[in-house]
């Protein structure tokens, strides 16, 4: 049995319908099974939530493998809950969501100590464990929509900082051989896209793509700094504004043959993502994103 944290979010839905597809056994972990799609044949819901250590027992119960997705970079001790409960339940092996940006020295905000810590915990929990870094993903856009469905523009910052972004189904694709091939043990795999990009740039393949213009508004420092802390705690806020501002000096845009290494396909391009995802940024589109 694979247990799959995050089975709602971007990643675990997506090496959810792979796995299942595959016809591996998976339980799906979620504090409202409202958010998983249509259970299959080969999967299973369990609620569960980080907070509730005894819901993670019952989880982990009868599991070989583990894909470890968190995201609350204010509440470390979820890793450790979840980590030390697969020890006690026998789980083998642990595949741990973490990012690109703990290799980068230069970085030291919350959100990369976090997650540096996170790896840590994984890397001394005595059992086998690979590491997923992905650079950014390219589903990020999707933050785009309202403004192109409303005005056909795009508000970013920084505007012409490259990113070799990744498409979350190629994370997935990859956790999915890790959760279920041997060869990965004690492996970190740092995964990006086949191109380096800037925002302008993604700008004006999604135009392309959506067959309209848009229009790409570069953001002060400010007004970026305003928006996140409208949308998350002030912490986690400050640690996004310097994560972009990092941007600038260039190091996200290293494009690595990862993905392609270990999925024996070319990684998709955001070409490809935004052809998948027209239908988001339409006028008249689809106003929900869970599945996307
Ligand atoms: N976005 C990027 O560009 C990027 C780049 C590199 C790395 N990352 C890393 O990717 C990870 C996030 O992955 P994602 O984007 O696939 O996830 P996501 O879409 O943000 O979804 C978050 C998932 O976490 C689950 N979750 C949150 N709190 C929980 C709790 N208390 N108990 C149980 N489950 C909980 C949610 O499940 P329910 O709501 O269903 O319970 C949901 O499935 C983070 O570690 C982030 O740092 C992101």
């Amino acid at each position: 049995m694979i247990l799959l944290t995050g089975a709602s979010g971007t990643v675990g839905r997506r090496t959810a319908r792979l796995l299942a597809h595959e016809g591996h056994a998976v339980r799906l972990l979620t504090r409202d099974p409202a958010r998983l799609p249509e259970p299959t044949a080969r999967t299973e819901t369990v609620v569960g939530d980080f907070e509730e250590p005894a819901t993670l027992r019952r989880a982990l119960s009868g599991v070989g493998a583990a894909l470890i997705v968190t995201n609350n970079p204010l509440r470390p001790a979820h890793d450790a809950e979840l980590i030390t409960a697969a020890a006690r339940a026998g789980v083998q092996r642990l595949v741990k969501l973490s990012a690109l940006g703990v290799t980068d020295s230069s970085a030291d905000d919350l959100i990369t100590r976090w997650q540096r810590e996170t790896e840590d915990c994984v890397r001394t929990s005595g059992l086998e464990w690979t590491l997923l870094r992905p650079r950014a993903f390219m589903s990020n856009s999707l933050g785009w929509a309202p403004d192109i469905r409303a005005k056909g523009t795009v508000s970013a910052w920084p505007g012409d900082a490259p990113s070799a972004c990744v498409d979350p189904y190629d994370i997935a694709a990859v956790a999915a051989r890790a959760l279920t091939e041997p060869g990965h043990a004690s492996r970190a795999y740092a995964l990006t896209g086949p191109e380096s990009l800037t925002a302008r740039q993604q700008t004006a393949i999604l135009g392309t793509v959506l067959g309209r213009p848009l229009v790409f508004r570069e953001q002060s420092r400010e007004q970026t700094r305003q928006l996140l802390e409208s949308r998350y705690p002030a912490p986690v806020a400050q640690a996004l504004l310097e994560i972009a501002e990092r941007r600038l000096l260039g190091n996200g845009g290293q494009v690595n043959p990862t993905v392609e290494r270990l999925i024996g396909r070319p990684a998709r391009s955001y070409a490809d993502w935004a052809d998948e995802h027209g239908l988001y940024f339409a006028p008249a589109g689809r106003h929900r994103q869970d599945d996307a």
